[in-house]
């Protein structure tokens, strides 16, 4: 065991100056603080993220499935190590600290434990994980993804808007797709992990509400995706009549309508929204003919979830026929529900008490490299309060105390993870 856990105290200048650093290098042609994954931002981001992790004491290996691998040696390299990380990459119009925290936060441990002499029994890694936000081909978590072997042959067949196939995106980062998809067979097997913990910001308002500095995750939220096909009839929309048009946008608009109130009418944490609406022929002289609907529903209750898919399938197609619309709905799940373990959440929350700051247990209804690390080892993950909620916006904000009293709770919490057996 470590002798000198108590000193670890997360330096705050150093962490902000690391997050001020991070946040310029971000698209100066979209709003906020955008890089993308893929993007030209975000390959800059990850060779300053590299020197960054070398400079705090890491051996950096970039694996074959474009995670930056950041390795503290422990004493025993044959034991499992601990992991630990989060992503850099931003939604378009993000903000400066989504993931970004617990990437950062994690270096901010390992430069804690260096100086104080603190040797870990294991390995730690540091993980920048790849594209953790959805992207233009509708996939989420691409390197914590490809790892557990959630990743197929036929995602990287999956093309976005311009038709470029995301095997190809990756040959473009530099990353055979083959080697993408070998992943789940390389150090993530050789070294199954022991643990895994991530630092996140909360990115709802349940923290800021209830006046306390950390949550303590019980669950991931699952995510299942909606396109929607409203096809109606074209017509001249000076002389169509109302009551004979069949107009595919109307009934899209009562979709929208649809799958607010499932989401309002959710028990316990759910959430529906639809995100994109794409009209055809749209020009303003005609009825549209055909609707593309976008949306999605979230929730840590896996059967609220299933039953509240098929209630809304239900009621889309019922308001479309009244419209005179046909609809044909597909479904995909990005991920399922996934409990935090309970074994990781005690340690978390035990080692929260023993430093005297306080906690609640908290749902995410975001996801995170998390729900697919989590096949690989039992996982954790400790929330940081965000102001008013935002996030995924510009404005997204967690104070800098927030975030170092979760650095140094990550901190403590890896350390007791490191003698757990
Ligand atoms: C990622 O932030 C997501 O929850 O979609
Ligand atoms: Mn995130
Ligand atoms: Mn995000």
């Amino acid at each position: 065991m470590p002798s000198k856990p108590d000193k670890l105290t997360a330096v705050p200048e150093r962490i902000e100056a690391d997050l001020t650093e991070l946040s310029r290098i971000r698209d100066p042609d979209s709003n906020g603080w955008t890089r993308t994954v893929f993007s030209e931002p975000y390959q800059a981001s990850r060779a300053w993220m590299r020197t960054r992790m070398t400079n705090a004491g890491l051996d950096v290996h970039p694996d074959s499935a474009g995670n930056l691998v950041g390795v503290l040696p422990g004493r025993n390299p044959a034991a499992r190590p601990l992991v630990t990380g989060s992503h850099t990459d931003t939604v378009r119009g993000g903000g400066r600290f989504d993931g970004i925290v617990g990437v950062l936060g994690a270096l901010e441990v390992v430069r804690q434990l260096i100086e104080n002499d603190i040797q870990l029994e294991r390995d730690l890694l540091v993980i920048d994980f790849l594209g953790e936000e959805s992207n233009g081909f509708g996939l989420s978590c691409l390197g914590s993804r490809a790892l557990a072997g959630e990743l197929s042959a036929a995602d990287l067949d999956r093309k976005d808007h311009r038709g470029t196939r995301l095997g190809d995106r990756y040959a473009d980062f530099g990353l055979d797709p083959s080697d993408v998809l070998a992943a789940c067979s390389g150090w993530a097997t050789a070294r199954r992990p022991h643990r895994y913990v991530e630092l996140h910001i909360e990115q709802g308002p349940l923290l800021e509400e209830r006046n306390v500095p950390i949550g303590v995750v019980t669950a991931i939220a699952g995510i299942e995706r909606m396109l929607a096909t409203f096809t109606g009839r074209p017509d001249h929309a000076g002389t169509m009549p109302m009551a004979d048009r069949r107009d595919a946008l109307v009934a899209a608009a009562e979709a929208v309508l649809t799958v607010r109130q499932q989401g309002c009418d959710a028990p316990v944490h759910g959430v529906a929204t639809t995100s994109r609406l794409v009209s055809e022929p749209g020009s303003p002289n005609v009825v549209p003919g055909v609707v593309r609907m976008q949306a999605e529903m979230r929730s840590v209750d896996p059967g609220w979830l299933s039953a509240a898919q098929l209630r809304l399938a239900e009621e889309i197609k019922l308001k479309a026929e009244a419209c005179g619309v046909g609809v044909d709905i597909e479904w995909s799940t990005d991920n399922e529900c996934r409990p935090a373990s309970p074994a990781v959440h005690e340690t978390i929350s035990s080692t929260a008490d023993a430093m005297g700051i306080a906690w609640e247990p908290v749902p995410s209804g975001a996801t995170h490299d998390a729900v697919h690390i989590a096949r690989l080892c039992p996982m954790g993950m400790i929330f940081v309060p965000s102001r008013g909620g935002r996030s995924h916006c510009p404005e997204e904000w967690s104070d800098l105390n927030h975030i170092a009293t979760g650095i140094q709770l990550l901190g403590r919490t890896l350390v007791e993870l490191d003698g757990a057996p």
